[in-house]
């Protein structure tokens, strides 16, 4: 009888490395290995081979970096989606993605099961088991992490047992997970949130006194949200991320360390790196202060906590998220012109903002020559504008005062 079969998430690390085998043996199942490349610094060739050789009947790498970055990063920068006011949600933005890949590949390939490598402490296996059977609910999801029951050692002991082939460098103590849009770390002496984290975490981002002596500044480029151009310089999504990191991070900008409250109920603390993602919300917000009314603005802050906070907990193939994210295109349209900012010594800043939908509107604005507003009116207007206020004053702290006086 054929075997039923499972497609793994495969990173090419220890823990999915361990459960090609530890599936097989446990489910009695074929695993087909499948990297998704969301734009990592890593080579993903080897560990396609490295799943054959430890057993997988089948192994691939989907290449998702445009889709990625036009279907999940710049729809959540419009949305000016950061969880907690901070985390640009790297992370909880490729879950999603990754899950539809999964479960196309499950479809395509004939599998009833499919496989991912989550603790069951995390945020994680949430996103990744409620977007899978959102979008196939008689899909079996395993996972065995969160099955198995091993330390880190355990992992190791039956790797080497299994002829699994273990780095023998010397691990790291951080767990990381990396895309385009940033870099995660955590475990290690992170875990005491009073310890600084040490310089080795960071990879993209230079610590201040090793970041140029002089500024350097950037024009980014936006129509309706989304960012367009460097400098003057048309660019596609990949290579203006990719360049962004690059800058920014050089000059020390992106870090970010994060007491966050995971969606089962424990606080963490993580250390991200996203220069790219800091530096254009900066920048996309900046353009929207100056493109949107106040009201508008004011709103579109309480969808932005929504928004991230449906990310963050894993609901990316709600309705929900659609209808916010119908909104938030509309907010976009008028969304267009250009940001310039002075990056130097790890910090980011904006330093000017232009747009053709300005709202900004020198006569009115200016105490000089040419002024437009009619001062005039601000007496009348004023009178109205603090007519509540004055008459509670009068009846209530009069009354109050007679209280006490009683
Ligand atoms: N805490 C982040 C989140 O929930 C990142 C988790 C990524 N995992 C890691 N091993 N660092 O989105």
């Amino acid at each position: 009888m054929e075997k039923k079969k499972v497609i793994l998430a495969y990173s090419g690390g220890l823990d999915t490395s361990v459960a090609i085998r530890w599936i097989q043996e446990k489910y009695e199942m074929d695993v087909i290995a499948l990297g998704i490349d969301l734009g990592t610094d890593k080579d993903l060739k080897p560990a396609e081979e490295k799943a054959l050789k430890i057993g997988a009947i089948k192994s691939m790498t989907i290449e998702a970096k445009e889709e990625f970055i036009n279907s999940f990063i710049f729809p959540s920068l419009q949305a000016g989606a950061l969880y907690e006011k901070v985390y640009p949600l790297a992370t909880a933005l490729g879950r999603p993605l990754i899950a539809k890949i999964l479960v196309e590949t499950a479809e395509a390939e004939g599998a009833t099961a499919v496989a991912h490598g989550c603790t069951g402490k995390g945020n994680d296996q949430v996103r990744f088991d409620v977007a899978i059977h959102t979008l196939n609910p008689s899909l079996q999801i395993i996972a065995p992490l969160r099955e198995w029951n091993m330390t880190r050692n355990d992992a190791i002991e039956y790797a080497q047992q299994n002829g699994i082939p273990v780095e023998v460098t010397k691990k790291s103590p951080y767990s990381i997970d990396e895309n385009l849009w940033g870099r995660s770390i955590e475990c290690g002496v992170l875990e005491d949130p009073w310890t600084e984290p040490p310089e080795e975490v960071y990879k993209w981002t230079n610590e201040t006194k090793k970041t140029p002596d002089t500024p350097t500044y950037v024009e980014i480029g936006f129509e309706r949200g989304i960012p367009v151009s460097i400098n003057g310089k048309a660019r596609d999504g990949l290579s203006l991320i990719q360049e962004l990191n690059q800058i920014a991070g050089e000059n020390g900008v992106g870090r970010i360390d994060h007491l966050e409250n995971r969606v089962v109920g424990i606080k963490s603390r993580e250390i991200y790196e996203s220069p790219a993602a800091i530096v254009l919300f900066k920048a996309h917000h900046a353009l929207e202060e100056l493109t949107m009314t106040k009201d508008a603005l004011r709103f579109k802050d309480l969808v932005s906590t929504q928004y991230s906070d449906i990310v963050y907990s894993g609901l990316w193939f709600s309705t929900f998220q659609q209808d916010l994210t119908a909104y938030v295109l509309s907010t976009q349209r008028f969304v267009t012109g250009t940001v310039r900012l002075r990056l130097f010594k790890s910090n980011g800043t904006v330093v000017g903002r232009k747009s053709p939908f300005s709202l900004y509107t020198h006569s009115l604005a200016t105490y000089d020559k040419g002024d437009t507003f009619e001062h005039d009116a601000a007496t009348g207007f004023i009178k109205i504008f603090g007519l509540a206020t004055k008459t509670q004053a009068q009846v209530q702290q009069n009354a109050a005062k007679g209280e006490k006086q009683g």
